[in-house]
């Protein structure tokens, strides 16, 4: 076990969130005095004698000193800050943010069992569904996610064993209603997953009916756009035991490297969170005010899909979110604002200190019939960059869609 001073379970949950952050995966006495965890890379741990080696193997589901791939201190000191930002109680550290969504799934479903998954889910994780799960036995059904308790009733199955949420869920950003779909899933005896990346902090799964959180710690948490990497939370130690087991079987592993990356980022979370946020809405309100805009997919926007769950179960915003533009401008036109843009990044991901812009379409796959909303459909992520800035670049954008649509 290592000696952090602040682990998930050390009830240091008293503090603020920002106390907690400086403190969360922070070294005890091993690392002399310094203020950081060591970065320790490694596979073979020696052992004294083998008693040890022995008692030391048989503790897979523990923090142990085992081999590289059961986790070295720092991972562990990133998982128990993760857990505790969660508000769960253990958390698996895990290859990418697609792998922290993968991993659960497998882990809970079996073949001929069935998983109900949002129509507006990340992309990879539709083709996860389709491809590995269908290949596997496991059955999908995609159900909007603006779904009532009684509708997602009548999609329940004997065989149900994951309800899946995204909320908000990508590129059109409705917010779910978690507690409400969680307490249908649990009558059935089924657990609930959440992607809750968006969400982070802002969001408690676990006081909402989730049982298993899924991050992808390459964005926010990581903060900086340079490492790739993902988190499951759990909250009881039965999920723990089961999401272990697969995670090991399965042979996931995370580059020590970037779990002491994702440490650094955890430090500055709050702050980059709270200026990102603030930065998003004012962005997102001037985008709303715009006459080339039909509206703004903004979950703190009234008229936002689910802006009012958003109210209640939120404590604040993210800085991804889409605009729709008017039905005249085409992908062309909107392909030109995008090009003469500068200062926005063209790119995937999001969570880092950078703006980023691109088109949804393409990546909008719909089977369940949401996502409609009467135009061409742009993400952005906005940064740590001056919100007059930022819109001076949209103007510039807004100058070429004009020109492109022939304005
Ligand atoms: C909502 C959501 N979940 C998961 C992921 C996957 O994260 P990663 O890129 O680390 O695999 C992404 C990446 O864009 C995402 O947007």
């Amino acid at each position: 076990m290592p000696d952090d001073q602040n682990d998930a379970r050390n009830g240091a949950r008293s503090q603020g969130f920002a106390t907690r952050l400086t403190q969360l995966g922070r070294p005890g006495p091993r690392a002399h005095g310094f203020v950081n965890q060591p970065l320790v890379r490694g596979s073979t741990v020696l052992h004294p004698n083998l008693a040890h080696q022995r008692s030391q193997s048989a503790l897979r589901h523990e923090q142990a000193l085992v081999y590289g791939t059961h986790g070295t201190p720092t991972h562990f000191a990133l998982e128990n800050a993760i857990a505790e930002i969660e508000g769960g109680t253990r958390c698996q550290i895990v290859s990418s943010g697609l792998s922290a969504i993968t991993t659960p799934l497998l882990a809970f479903l079996k073949t001929g069992q069935h998983v109900l998954v949002p129509d507006n889910v990340y992309g990879p994780t539709r083709r996860f569904c389709d491809g590995m799960l269908a290949g596997l036995g496991i059955a999908t059904t995609y159900y909007d996610p603006m779904i009532s308790a009684d509708g997602l009733e009548a999609l329940m199955r004997p065989e149900t064993a994951v309800l899946f949420l995204e909320s908000p869920g990508s590129h059109t950003f409705e917010v779910q209603d978690v507690p409400a779909l969680s307490a249908v899933a649990h009558a059935h005896g089924a657990r609930v997953m959440i992607d809750n990346t968006w969400g982070i902090h802002f969001f408690q799964p676990f006081s909402h009916g989730v049982d298993i959180s899924i991050q992808a710690a390459t964005k926010y948490i990581g903060g900086h756009s340079d490492i790739i990497l993902g988190a499951v939370t759990v909250a009881t130690d039965e999920d723990w035991v089961r999401l272990r087991d697969a995670s090991m079987a399965l042979g996931q592993y995370a580059s020590p490297d970037d779990c002491w990356l994702a440490l650094r980022g955890v430090r500055t979370l709050g702050v980059r969170l709270a200026t990102q946020m603030e930065h998003g809405l004012v962005v997102a309100r001037w985008l709303a005010e715009r006459p080339e805009v039909l509206r703004v997919l903004h979950p703190a926007l009234p008229g936002s899909p689910g802006h009012e769950l958003w109210q209640r179960d939120f404590t604040g915003a993210s800085s991804l979110f889409g605009v729709v533009l008017k039905p005249e401008f085409t992908v062309e036109a909107v392909a030109a604002m995008i090009d003469g843009m500068t200062l926005f990044g063209i790119g995937a991901s999001w969570g880092g200190f950078e703006s980023l812009v691109l088109p949804s379409t393409g990546s909008i796959h719909r089977t369940a019939g949401s996502g409609r909303f009467g135009g061409e459909i742009m993400r952005l992520h906005i940064g740590l960059e001056d919100p007059a800035d930022i819109m001076a670049d949209l103007e510039r954008g807004f100058a070429c869609l004009a020109g492109a649509a022939g304005g």
